[in-house]
């Protein structure tokens, strides 16, 4: 028999946002499920009673009757005490749940004996779980609304303009932090008209802040910044203090600062003082969107706007709600791709596969058995293990490590069998080929070993750029075509005809491509390991 999907209102104090939207109650629908709506459930998010019945939902005037029914509920807080208690065995939630800073709902969901989904646990490194990542769809959210809260409070245009009434220069906006909502803010502002800025302490993500028409300020101090899996690692007291040094200098020239630093399950960095504020210019507007976890800016209050040395500080908690039709929408198609991984047959049953990786880290609870957290995800198999000799190349043995790093280590009288072997190969055409063969032999044989020493000791990640610059390096070959066009003339020796001088002038163009766009490619792919 198909499953009831129920969707109740979100009880949390200023919560706008719907789980389910009627354009996706028609697709649950399609895939065999029934759909009940808790009456008002999207009002706030500008979706009525009326539309949800139109796409084919039932709606329910009681909560506790909605609840009663729904073999599965989709909600978007997680659910208070007075809902838990409403929940009947054997449903399945899925809704944000946050398992690590909410253990005792953890325990009264386990003690229903339901099962529960949490969103925010979704592995989202797993490329396929992208379609079904509520916190991506959020926080992009965020971020526009953020400048958009930021164009609110400022009392100028973003974009610079000519008119007759005098010049106007663009608004200038640093962005702290460029992961989800970070990226969003630039694009939005960029797209504003805005001079925008942004700083990251990963200094991968600054190629994606100049593609959304951002430019990347970095830190004056070599460290890396990334702690696995996409997230940031606190910095050194060295970092911290150079930044502090670039940001008090952006806090000085820039008219808004909207800030996203945060590193999961730490206080919200500090990043902008109560001195930066009072060095920013009348009329300038900080957004802060880590107030929730304490504010990157001293002066936020979170929940609050409020006006410190002439400067605004928005520290709203709320910015997803505050666009809760755009929110929902996105939320709910998250929620959409989930069930039809949970429903693979299309009938209206689901399936939590606990053998699915990104199913497995979603399920908190099975069954009221608590399934988190999820064993650590299974890495691809690592590569062959290197000798510890190897990866120190500059210690590395001489000889016998060129076939690779799964090669035993070369007994003396074995190197000395190839010596001898190499030897009498050498001396046998030393002595038995032509002379003109002998000599490109030589250089043949010193290009082999140039190479070697050359290529051995380049790290592993390295080697895509080195090919691309040998690529690069290759076209040596126009040497040939140019002598082609015009040879020294000889005596005797007939000049080429047309033909082989305009073949060796296409040879000369599809080189000069090769050439620049080899070492093009090369200087982009080692910025990616420049810090
Ligand atoms: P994210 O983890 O994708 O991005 C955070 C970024 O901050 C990362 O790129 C990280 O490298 C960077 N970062 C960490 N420490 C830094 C430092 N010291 N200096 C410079 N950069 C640093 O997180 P996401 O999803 O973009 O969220 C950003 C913030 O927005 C979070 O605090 C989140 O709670 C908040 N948020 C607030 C909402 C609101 O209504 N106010 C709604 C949604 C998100």
């Amino acid at each position: 028999m198909p499953l009831t999907i129920g969707v109740p209102r979100e009880v949390f104090p200023g919560e706008k946002r719907v789980a389910t939207v009627p354009d996706v109650v028609e697709k649950l629908i399609k895939l065999g499920f029934s759909v009940a709506v808790e009456s008002g459930a999207g009002d706030a998010a500008n979706f009525s009673d009326e539309t949800y019945r139109a796409a084919g939902a039932q709606i329910t005037e009681d909560a506790a009757k909605l609840w009663a029914a729904s073999d599965i509920v989709f909600k978007v807080r997680a659910p208070n005490a007075g809902e838990v208690a409403m929940m009947r065995e054997g449903t399945t939630l899925i809704s944000f749940i946050w398992p690590a800073q909410n253990p005792e709902l953890m325990q009264q969901l386990a003690a229903r004996k339901v099962t529960v989904l949490a969103i925010d646990s979704l592995p989202r490194t797993l490329s396929r779980a992208q379609k079904m990542d509520a916190l991506t769809s959020q926080a992009g959210v965020a971020g526009y609304r953020a400048v958009i809260e930021a164009a609110n409070a400022f009392g100028r245009f973003f974009s610079g303009q000519v008119t007759a009434a005098g010049k106007i220069p663009p608004a200038k906006v640093f962005i702290a932090g460029a992961g989800v909502a970070g990226l969003a803010a630039i694009g939005t502002a960029a797209g504003l008209g805005a001079i925008v800025r942004a700083n990251d302490t990963r200094a991968e993500v600054a190629d994606q802040v100049v593609s959304l028409g951002g430019e990347f300020v970095k830190v004056d101090y070599e460290e890396e910044g990334s702690g696995g899996g996409g997230y940031a690692k606190v910095m050194s007291e060295g970092f911290q203090k150079a930044q502090r040094e670039m940001y008090a200098r952006q806090a000085k020239e820039v008219d808004i600062i909207i800030t996203t630093a945060l590193i999961p399950g730490k206080p919200a960095p500090k990043l902008i003082t109560a001195e930066m504020v009072k060095s920013m210019k009348p009329g300038s507007v900080i957004v802060d969107m880590a107030a929730e976890q304490g504010g990157n800016c001293e002066l936020t209050e979170p929940g609050q706007v409020v006006v410190k040395h002439g400067v605004t500080i928005v520290g709203y908690t709320d910015l997803v709600s505050r666009l809760s039709k755009q929110s929902s929408t996105l939320y709910s198609n998250n929620l959409l791709r989930l069930t039809e991984e949970l429903c693979k047959t299309k009938d209206g049953i689901i399936n939590v596969n606990m053998e699915d990786d990104a199913i497995r880290g979603l399920t908190v609870i099975k069954g009221g058995e608590v399934t988190w957290p999820p064993p650590a995800p299974k890495l691809p198999p690592a590569p062959a293990a290197k000798p510890a000799a190897a990866a120190a190349a500059p210690t590395a043995k001489k000889g016998g490590h060129g076939h690779g790093a799964a090669s035993e280590p070369t007994s003396g009288t074995t190197m000395a069998i190839m010596f001898g072997v190499a030897a009498a190969l050498f001396w046998a055409i030393g002595a038995y080929a032509p002379a003109a063969f002998l000599g490109h032999f030589t250089v043949f044989v010193l290009a082999c070993f140039v190479g070697y020493m050359v290529v051995w000791n380049v790290t592993p990640s390295l080697h895509t750029p080195l090919m691309s610059v040998t690529n690069a390096i290759s076209s040596i070959i126009a040497i040939g075509a140019l002598v082609q066009i015009a040879p020294p003339l000889t005596a005797g020796v007939e000049r080429p005809g047309d033909m082989i001088r305009w073949l060796a002038v296409a040879g000369i163009v599809l080189t000069t491509i090769n050439m620049f766009g080899g070492f093009a490619v090369t200087r982009r792919m080692l910025a990616m390991f420049r810090k």
